[in-house]
């Protein structure tokens, strides 16, 4: 098998490479990713029969090569950030809308495999005391620039194997925690504000809710879906992890040796979503899928500790990152 990753050089995606590498000691892998701010070519440096190809999704040609030379392509690429898809809306819509279109298309063309990686946020929000779970048969609904264009990309998917007879496969996954995520992201941002001797900042009153997975969980269905899952399928991955966000950053400051309530209120995300919840029991039914990561505050606990050895990797990002939240006033 030689499996090409899109997006492979950013956090789900060289987690995912990683996982694979491991589980999979015969596959060659690929990576093609455009390394922008997000991308980070020491994610997959020096790993055995893994290769990283520089390019980007939109362009034609480029992806039509890579396409051509591997069996199946796992589509992680994308502009991944809710904030930064309200300050910016053109980039979501040119990668995740326009950049899976092309991704669909080489795949027609060469008759390849497609895993499609989406999220739950195309369902829209769910209030509070809602005891609903998202589902593959809950209507999409999504709420941001960032989801309504990884909606689109998930309905393109559909309308390619469908009318074309791509054999394509999507999962829509909750909010992944792990190592390598980029520090605009909401774990990460706290333990390195920590780190760098500030507070965390929660938006609004820290109520929301999210519902959290180990990124390498995320790789083990990701892996049984490419195998074993079943053509023009959906499959939702998570893993129970429902958390507020005061509950998580009270955790992350504990975790630190600081006091419990040592964060930030700041303004609130627009148009902010209140809760996810992901019911995967079609994934752990019908493919057997469990996730190993199920203790959230060992995982955080392991998380905290890999920013702690790891300042080389975030450390130049930071400042560009607190930079921009800076106009964002968050
Ligand atoms: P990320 O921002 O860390 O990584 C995205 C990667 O895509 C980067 O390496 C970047 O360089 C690359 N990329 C961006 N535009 C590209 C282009 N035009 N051509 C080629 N490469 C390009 O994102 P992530 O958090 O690892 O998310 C990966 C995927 O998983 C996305 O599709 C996202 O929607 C989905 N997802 C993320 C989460 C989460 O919690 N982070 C949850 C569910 C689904
Ligand atoms: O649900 C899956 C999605 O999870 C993925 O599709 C996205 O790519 C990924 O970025 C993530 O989206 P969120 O918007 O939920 O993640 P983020 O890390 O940006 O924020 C998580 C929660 O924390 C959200 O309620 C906003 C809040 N937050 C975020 C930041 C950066 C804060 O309270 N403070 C912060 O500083």
């Amino acid at each position: 098998m030689r499996l090409l990753v899109t997006g492979g050089a950013g956090f789900i995606g060289s987690n995912f490479v990683r996982h694979v590498q491991r589980e999979r000691p015969d596959w060659e892998i690929v990576v093609y990713d455009l390394l922008t701010y997000a991308g980070d070519r020491r994610n997959v440096e020096g790993l055995d029969r893994v290769s990283l190809v520089v390019g980007d999704i939109c362009d034609e040609q480029a992806l039509e090569g890579a396409v051509a030379e591997c069996d199946a392509v796992v589509h992680f690429a994308a502009e991944s950030h809710n904030d930064n898809s309200l300050h910016s809306p053109f980039p979501f819509v040119h990668t995740n809308v326009v950049g899976t279109y092309h991704v669909l298309e080489a795949v027609r063309r060469h008759g390849r495999r497609l895993h499609h990686i989406s999220t739950d946020e195309v369902y829209g929000d769910l209030a509070l005391d809602d005891p609903a779970r998202f589902t593959p048969q809950t209507p999409y609904n999504p709420s941001s620039p960032y989801s309504s264009t990884k909606a689109g990309s998930d309905l393109l998917v559909r309308a390619w194997a469908r009318s074309f007879g791509v054999q394509a496969t999507i999962s829509n996954c909750s909010n992944n925690y792990g190592p390598y995520q980029h520090v605009e992201k909401f774990i990460p941002r706290q333990i390195t504000e920590v780190l760098s001797g500030r507070r965390p900042k929660l938006y609004g009153r820290g109520e929301n809710v999210r519902d959290w997975i180990h990124t390498e969980d995320h790789s083990s269905g990701v892996l049984a879906i490419l195998e074993r899952g079943r053509i023009g399928e959906t499959y939702l991955i998570g893993a129970d992890g429902e958390c507020s966000n005061r509950r998580v950053v009270e955790l992350l400051l504990r975790l630190m040796g600081r006091a419990a309530d040592d964060y930030e209120l700041v303004d609130d995300r627009p148009g902010h979503d209140l809760r996810y919840a992901i019911d995967a029991s079609k994934l752990r039914d019908e493919l057997g899928w469990r996730p190993r990561y199920a203790d959230f505050e060992r995982g955080l606990a392991d998380t905290v500790a890999w920013y702690r050895a790891n300042r080389a990797w975030w450390e130049p990002q930071k400042a560009a990152t607190e930079a921009r939240y800076e106009v964002l006033g968050r």
